[in-house]
């Protein structure tokens, strides 16, 4: 049986005085739960100016604490870029790679964003590959095979074995801070999707890999997409910003 994740992804949002509010409330609502049963694992991932303070607050506590990106390089003249040490310094265990804001906003191609996996292997951090289509790309029938590129980009220079201990988040572009989720039908469909096509170079890792889903998830509609045999979890924005919220979410994946 997988072990559920939510992670949230603060983006760049946060202050030191609202990350210490959160943080502090997450810690009250979520540690004990967290602490008695090993069913759920939780992750923030937040911006970077941050990682001092978020291991501070965190220090002891269950929740893990991760990066929204990390260079290809592992150090080096590449002005405002963050290595994977530099996470592991500050006791980042995970790190989202190719988020659709990242590949669309700033041009991350699916060769870079392999890259990017691989340095985050190779520095033992956990990487959250995410993966999806774009509205158009749905509506023109071609929903797998962008999902088959980004996946395969990674297979390409990590090989299968770069799956294991690894995340995928099934992220449809369509469906981020539109307030639009997909509905668990449609989430399902990809996830398993993505399971058989990871299956097919090694059967026991796909079967282990933790699928978990991002778009619009809320308190009203994480347990409905929890329940999907695929769907191992959430990779949560918006939502992830109201402790209320994000630890609703977390209750409805331990239930
Ligand atoms: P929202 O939950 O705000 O739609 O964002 C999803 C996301 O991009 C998480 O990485």
């Amino acid at each position: 049986m997988r072990q559920k994740l939510v992670a949230g992804n603060w983006k760049m949002h946060g202050s030191l005085q609202s990350n210490q509010i959160l943080l502090a409330q997450l810690r009250e609502s979520l540690d004990a739960k967290l602490g008695a049963q090993s069913r759920l694992e939780v992750l923030v991932c937040v911006p970077a100016p941050y990682f001092a303070q978020v291991q501070s607050i965190l220090n002891g506590s269950s929740i893990a604490w991760g990066a929204q990106n990390v260079s290809q390089h592992k150090s080096g003249a590449y002005t405002g870029e963050i290595s994977a040490s530099m996470l592991q310094d500050f006791g980042c265990r995970h790190v989202l790679i190719g988020h659709s804001e990242r590949r669309g906003m700033y041009g991350e191609t699916d060769f870079e964003v392999a890259a990017k996996f691989q340095a985050a292997k190779m520095a033992g951090l956990i990487p959250v590959l995410c993966v999806g289509e774009t509205l158009q790309e749905r509506e023109s029938g071609v929903t797998e095979s962008v999902i088959a590129r980004q996946i395969d980009a990674v297979l390409e220079v990590s090989g299968i074995d770069g799956f294991w201990q690894a995340v995928v988040a099934y992220e449809p572009v369509w469906a981020i801070g539109t307030g639009k989720t997909a509905s668990p039908g449609q989430a399902q469909a990809v996830h398993a999707y993505i399971r058989q096509r990871l299956s097919q170079h090694h059967a026991g890792l796909a079967e282990q890999l933790r699928i978990v889903y991002g778009g619009s998830v809320k308190a009203d509609n994480a347990a409905e997409l929890f329940a999907m045999p695929d769907i191992d979890g959430g990779l949560v924005g918006g939502a992830s910003l109201v402790s209320a919220e994000f630890v609703a979410i977390c209750e409805a994946a331990c239930s």
